[in-house]
């Protein structure tokens, strides 16, 4: 079950600031799409932004939170609760339909669990999607990292505390945030749980939510199993780190003091982005 979002407005403007990463796959949109789906849609803030810049496509928002649902329709967006209902009214004219799932299928998984996340995989194909443009969190180049000492990981969050401190700060210490995040994770004792780690810390107004959602929850073998067995090819696939986080993480970790974390950071990916077109 979903734990509720304590500040929508926090939450969506984070969102907001990766529209331009988020719309990567317009530069190789097939010519014979002409509706683009956002499944996990939100507000409809990037539909909106999307049909800014991109006016020649028809654009459609999907997503199971009510609110959200609303706010889409507010700016004027077809908007539903799930690709079924989109389905039942969409007729297929002389386009194909492109999928788009920015930071959602992360959710699915740890949401709604593994059975339930093959479902969904499954209902795309039957409800006419021909293309789908992914792009989450990923993981990759982190297996480096072998203990939560070698990278002086308590002694940097506790530094970063006094500063924080001293600053007027945080409301939650990173202290007591890596405490929370190890009840709920187990030890940060390889490079998964350490990128994990770094990528929910600096969340503090809905931290209880941040927590306990799995940020990395599918391993590329069991991505590409699902992948398959939902009848899709992968015909782009990218796995990057987004510039400003490296850059926070170097920041608030003082990497330069820290050899271990320094060389964990520059190698690590933060994100993946997929292109699957319909094999059949
Ligand atoms: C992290 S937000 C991402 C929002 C937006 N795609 C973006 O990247 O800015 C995830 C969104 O997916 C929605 N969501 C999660 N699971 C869903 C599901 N099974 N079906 C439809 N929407 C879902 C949530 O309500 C939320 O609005």
């Amino acid at each position: 079950m979903c734990k509720t979002i304590s500040d929508n407005g926090v939450y969506l403007r984070g969102m907001r600031n990766t529209f331009h990463d988020k719309s990567w796959f317009m530069s190789i949109v097939p010519f014979d799409v002409d509706t683009i789906v956002d499944f996990g849609c939100a507000d409809g803030s990037f539909l909106e932004y999307m049909k800014r810049n991109w006016p020649e496509y028809r654009y459609v928002g999907i997503d199971e939170n009510e609110e959200f649902l609303a706010m889409t329709r507010e700016r004027g967006f077809e908007a539903y609760g799930n690709l079924m209902e989109f389905s039942k009214k969409h007729s297929n004219g002389d386009g194909n339909v492109l999928l788009v799932m920015n930071s959602v299928l992360h959710e699915i998984y740890t949401y709604k669990g593994i059975p339930q996340a093959e479902e969904i995989w499954g209902a795309f194909l039957r409800n006419g999607v021909k293309y789908i443009a992914l792009r989450d969190m990923y993981a990759r180049g982190c297996g480096i990292f072998s203990s939560k000492t070698e990278a002086n990981l308590l002694d940097v969050c506790e530094q970063k505390d006094k500063h924080a401190a001293s600053n007027n700060g945080e409301l939650i210490s990173l202290h007591d945030k890596l405490s929370d995040f190890e009840r709920q994770w187990g030890e940060v004792n390889d490079g998964y749980k350490l990128t994990h780690f770094l990528l929910k810390y600096f969340y503090s107004l809905n931290w209880e939510r941040e927590l306990v959602e799995n940020y990395l929850p599918f391993h590329y073998r069991e991505l590409h199993e699902a992948i398959r067995s939902a009848r899709y090819d992968i015909t782009f696939e990218s796995f990057y780190a987004i510039p400003w986080l490296k850059q926070k993480w170097l920041n608030d970790f003082d990497c330069d003091t820290h050899p271990a974390l320094h060389a964990f950071v520059s190698k690590v990916t933060t994100h993946m982005k997929l292109f699957l077109v319909c094999g059949e």
